[in-house]
């Protein structure tokens, strides 16, 4: 994706959201308008739009959505109707930080609105303003993060902490994007991630459209070219960071105990509002999905009807495995006290 590619915008004519459909890539490149809440809605919880620092963006335009498609007249019915469109936003996917917090940043702006046009101007601006920010965020994260890795490198990645999981540039492809930008010669092993795929279909292809060197491997060979020693760091991106634990891709706790076992350092790219100074890992819900998405590849079914299913689509890693996070305000290191260290950042 080149650098000013969006995953998702504003179309401040026609007063919608377009976005890219991360369910038809690598084969098909469509953008979608999306003119209602409802489809918005169904467009996060098909993963249409996904991966953390997007979804914030998405939940702050979908409250701008909400403000622009609401009929109400009065202020205070207004408010009703938008507030019940962002309960339903948020309530679409739980574990990912980013989504409540992307309403609520743009909810809090317009709360104490007296005038519907007021309102309506003030969730546009800050909507904009959040997807402005994540893209400044993620070149930030990308900056500090390439001093962590070596000059001749090859990182292995899970699932997509790329562009089309932020508003541009990404996270864990970010620092990777940034590094390879000053120069470093880096090679990048992208996990499939199973079951729907996004580090072979997304990351692959959004590294590949760079030009930067990626190899897809299934999920179950990590741990083997860890051992051959083909791997120098791990990097990936973050749905949720509390003081004990980071959330993100099922399959990502794997990667870093193999990383511990074979001293690879394990690195998690994410931006502060990522972090969550409220809870521990256990207060977390664990987003689980249908069984579809394990027991179907296209349209064959490969797993028996009489099986059980799980399908939780994020894990815990505790923070005693990671090495260290890339935030925009730079490098921490466990042990992390999450609230302190928002109380002394702002956003940048
Ligand atoms: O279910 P998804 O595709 O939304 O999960 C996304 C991830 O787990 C990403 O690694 C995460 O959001 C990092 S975002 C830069």
């Amino acid at each position: 994706m080149t650098e000013g590619t969006k995953t998702l915008w504003w179309d401040a004519a026609a007063g919608n959201i377009h976005y890219i459909d991360q369910t038809l890539l690598p084969g098909e490149y469509t953008i979608v308008s999306c003119t209602s809440v409802d489809r918005l809605a169904t467009a996060i919880r098909r993963l249409e739009i996904r991966g953390a620092p997007a979804l914030g963006v998405a939940g702050g335009y979908g409250v701008a959505l909400a403000s622009v498609t609401s009929r109400e007249k009065d202020i205070r019915s207004f408010l009703k109707e938008v507030s019940a469109a962002a309960d339903l936003l948020r309530s679409t996917r739980p574990t990912a930080i980013n989504l409540a917090w992307g309403i609520d940043r743009v909810l809090g702006k317009i709360s104490s609105c007296t005038d519907i046009g007021t309102a309506r101007d003030l969730a546009i601006q800050e909507a904009e303003t959040i997807a402005r920010e994540d893209t400044d965020c993620c070149h930030a994260i990308g900056k500090h993060g390439a001093t962590l890795l070596p000059d001749t490198c090859t990182v292995l990645t899970h699932c997509n902490a790329g562009a089309l999981a932020c508003s541009s540039w990404g996270t864990a492809l970010g620092v990777i994007r940034s590094a390879v930008r000053e120069g470093k010669n880096v090679k990048v092993i992208s996990c499939e991630t199973r079951p729907l795929l996004q580090g072979a279909r997304l990351t692959a292809w959004e590294l590949a459209e760079d030009g930067i060197d990626v190899t897809t491997i299934t999920d179950s060979m990590a741990a083997h070219f860890m051992r051959a020693g083909a791997i120098d760091a791990v990097i990936v991106g973050a749905d949720r960071i509390t003081g004990d634990a980071v959330f993100n891709k099922i399959g990502t706790y794997m990667h870093a105990v193999c990383a511990r076992h074979h001293g690879i350092p394990f690195y998690v790219a994410a931006p502060l509002s990522t972090f969550d100074g409220e809870k521990s890992e256990r207060d977390v819900v664990i987003e689980e999905r249908g069984r579809e998405e394990v027991t179907t590849m296209g349209n064959r079914v490969f797993v028996p009807d009489r099986a059980h299913v799980r399908n939780p689509a994020f894990d815990a890693t505790p923070m005693d495995l990671v090495t260290a996070i890339v935030t925009e305000h730079g490098v921490v290191r466990p042990p992390l006290d999450v609230r302190s260290l928002l109380s002394r950042t702002s956003t940048i």
